[in-house]
C-alpha cells in the first residue's frame, strides 16, 4: 500500500509530496465519458460496480497517491427526499427546495445504512486499491445552500436572504444535515475508507464572523460526530482567508484555495495540521512547460515540509486535458525532495 497520502496527513513524511487533484474522476476523461454515454450521472452514483469503476479511473491513468470516492455531496438532499437530478447545462437540480420553515421542521433524518448503502457497497469493493480512499461529504452550509436554492446560483441570495431574516430556522437546518453528515461519515468510515474530506464549498459567500457561526461551528460538529477516527481535510472556497479559523477545530489537513501562499500560510497554521494545494486549476490550460513551471514553484516553496500534500486550489474542469493532468502528476512524483 502506497501510504505517502496518510503519512503527509500525520505530518511525517520525508519524501516528494503525495499527489491527488480534486474532481480528478470526470468529464476531462475520455473513459468516463464513454461511460457517460451509457449512464447518466446520477445512475453511475447509485450504482456500486460503477463507483469502484470510475473511482480507479485516474489511478489507473496517472497512478495518484490518493483515490477519491466517486459521489456527490448533493446524495444528502437527495436521501433527504427532496429530489435531485441533473441537467446537462443547468448542472444540479433540486426539484423540492426548501421554501418554507415547515419544509425544514418536516426534515426527517436519514436512515443512511438504507438510503446510502449504495455508497457503502460502493466503498466494499474498492478494498484492494493500492492506495489510500478518501470518503468525503459536503460542508452543511453548502448542502443547505442547494436545498434552498434548488441548483447552481451566482450569488446564493435566497440562501443569505434566509441565513439574515431567519437565522433559527437556518440554525435548525444546518443542524439536521449535520446530524445526518455524521452519521453518513461514520457508514464510510465503517466501510473503510482511509480518509475524509469535506467540501464547505461556498463558504467563501460568508463574511468573517458569518462563517464562524453558519459554516465552521457546523464542521466543527462533524468532526466531533465522528471522533476524529481517521484523518479529516476540510475544504472551501475562502480557506486561505480562514485558515487560521479552521486550525482551530482541529482537522487533520486544510485544503486550501488558490489565492493563498503556501508558505506563508504554513508559519500560520499549527504544525500539527497537514495542508493541501493549491495549484491554480486554470494552469492546465497551459502549455507543458508552463505547467512544469507553476507546479515547480510550490514544490520547491513546500520543499522539506512533511505536512504537505500537492493537489489544487479546486476542482479539474470539464474541459481540461488528461495531457495536462499528466504532466502535472509525473512533475510531482519526479520531484527530488532532498
Ligand atoms: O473529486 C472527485 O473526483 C470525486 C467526486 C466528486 C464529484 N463531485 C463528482 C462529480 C466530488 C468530491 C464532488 C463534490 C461536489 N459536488 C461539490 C463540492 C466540490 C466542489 O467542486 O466545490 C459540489 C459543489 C458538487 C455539486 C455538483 N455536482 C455540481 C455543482 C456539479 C457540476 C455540474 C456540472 O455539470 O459541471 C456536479 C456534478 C458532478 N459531480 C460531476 C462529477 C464527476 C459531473 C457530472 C457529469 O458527469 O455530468
Amino acid at each position: 500500500m502506497n501510504d505517502l497520502f496518510l503519512k503527509a496527513l500525520r505530518c511525517e513524511n520525508h519524501s516528494r509530496p503525495p499527489v491527488w487533484l480534486m474532481r480528478q474522476a470526470g468529464r476531462y476523461m475520455p473513459k468516463y465519458r464513454q461511460l457517460r454515454e451509457k449512464y447518466s450521472f446520477l445512475e453511475m452514483c447509485h450504482t456500486p460496480e460503477l463507483i469502484s469503476k470510475v473511482t480507479r479511473l485516474p489511478i489507473d491513468e496517472f497512478g495518484m497517491d490518493a483515490a477519491i470516492l466517486f459521489s456527490d455531496i448533493l446524495v444528502i438532499p437527495e436521501a433527504f427526499d427532496r429530489g435531485l437530478r441533473f441537467d446537462e447545462k443547468k448542472g444540479p437540480i433540486i426539484e423540492r427546495p426548501i421554501i418554507k420553515i415547515n419544509d425544514i421542521e418536516s426534515l426527517k433524518t436519514i436512515d443512511v445504512k438504507e438510503s446510502l448503502k449504495y455508497v457503502s457497497d460502493g466503498i466494499q469493493l474498492l478494498q484492494d486499491l493500492n492506495v489510500p480512499l478518501i470518503g468525503f461529504s459536503g460542508g452543511p452550509f453548502t448542502v443547505a445552500s442547494y436545498m434552498i436554492e434548488g441548483g447552481s446560483s451566482r450569488d446564493l441570495k435566497k440562501t443569505k436572504q434566509w441565513m439574515i431574516r431567519e437565522p433559527e430556522s437556518f440554525h435548525l437546518l444546518l443542524e439536521k444535515i449535520t446530524k445526518s453528515t455524521i452519521d453518513y461519515l461514520n457508514l464510510q468510515i465503517e466501510s473503510n475508507v482511509d480518509a475524509l474530506q469535506i467540501f464547505d464549498s461556498w463558504a467563501n459567500y460568508l463574511s468573517y464572523d458569518h462563517f464562524q457561526e453558519f459554516s465552521l461551528k457546523y464542521l466543527e460538529k462533524i468532526l466531533i460526530g465522528i471522533q476524529r477516527k481517521i484523518p479529516t481535510l476540510i475544504f472551501c472556497k475562502g480557506s486561505s482567508l480562514f485558515a487560521s479559523e479552521i486550525a482551530k477545530i482541529k482537522p487533520s489537513g486544510i485544503s486550501l484555495d488558490a489565492q493563498g501562499d503556501l508558505k506563508k500560510l504554513r508559519e500560520d497554521i499549527d504544525r500539527k495540521i497537514a495542508i493541501q494545494g493549491n495549484l491554480d486549476p486554470d494552469v492546465l490550460y497551459g502549455d507543458k512547460e508552463t505547467i512544469r513551471r507553476e507546479t515547480k514553484k510550490i514544490l520547491d516553496k513546500m520543499k522539506g515540509e512533511s505536512g504537505f500534500i500537492f493537489n489544487l486550489g479546486h476542482g479539474i474542469l470539464p474541459d481540461m486535458t488528461e495531457d495536462s493532468v499528466r504532466i502535472l502528476v509525473e512533475t510531482v512524483k519526479n520531484y527530488e525532495a532532498n
